[in-house]
């Protein structure tokens, strides 16, 4: 059913924990039998800065390969999920520096119609994951997307506990399997609607 949804990862990670949550959210989509891609986007924060954290330092070595976020990564897709550490209660800079870029394709609309998700890691529980989906959901709704949340649509969902997006506390270290399991299956999920929504839209 799902053959011919195509699927952007696009995430911002410093130390690597939602780039874990976005290959989880890769599988899951290709599982279901999307076309996958995953992208990073460019970070901005200053060269000092960065330096100051080793850990940040070797996640962007270790991840250089992987392809930058552009436009024609979000006009291919029928879903795309978004993943962003939560800064302050918010999404990453990084990540808003991409979404406000895309104002020529939203004012012509080639925004819309598509499925949207959202996933999130913070260093602690009450940290701010749920505002930061909300967040990203603010400008998901500007787009004019279809919000796809993992509600409590699998098993999986009651053990990882939050129905906005997959997120994960990196105080208690790396995702585990309950986190990833709860990618693999919000990825799934968006693959299914859009498959859904390209079959309807075929048909009509
Ligand atoms: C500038 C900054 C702000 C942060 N703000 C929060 C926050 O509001 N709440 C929280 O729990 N963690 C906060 N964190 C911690 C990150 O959200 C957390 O370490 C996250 O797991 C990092 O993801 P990453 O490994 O993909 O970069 C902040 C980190 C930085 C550097």
């Amino acid at each position: 059913m799902s053959e011919s949804v195509n699927v952007s990862v696009i995430y911002y990670s410093a130390t690597g924990t939602v780039h874990a949550l976005a290959r989880a959210a890769v599988e899951g989509a290709e599982k279901a039998g999307a076309q996958v891609r995953l992208r990073r986007v460019p970070e901005t924060a200053p060269q000092e800065v960065i330096s100051l954290r080793q850990e940040w330092v070797r996640h962007l070595a270790d991840t250089a390969d992987v392809e930058l976020a552009g436009h024609d990564d979000l006009e291919w897709a029928d879903a795309v999920l978004f993943g962003t550490p939560t800064r302050f209660g918010n999404p990453a800079s990084q990540l808003r520096v991409f979404m406000e870029s895309t104002g020529p394709l939203w004012f012509q609309g080639r925004l819309a119609g598509k499925v949207y998700s959202a996933f999130t890691a913070s260093s602690t529980a009450h940290g701010g994951q749920e505002s930061t989906l909300l967040a990203l959901g603010n400008t998901f709704y500007h787009w004019g997307g279809i919000i796809v949340p993992p509600g409590y649509t699998d098993p999986i969902q009651f053990q990882s506990g939050n129905p906005y997006g997959t997120s994960h506390v990196s105080d208690t270290g790396a995702p585990g399997e309950v986190q990833l399991q709860a990618a693999r299956h919000q990825a799934r999920r968006a693959v299914e609607v859009a498959a859904a929504l390209k079959e309807g839209r075929t048909a009509a």
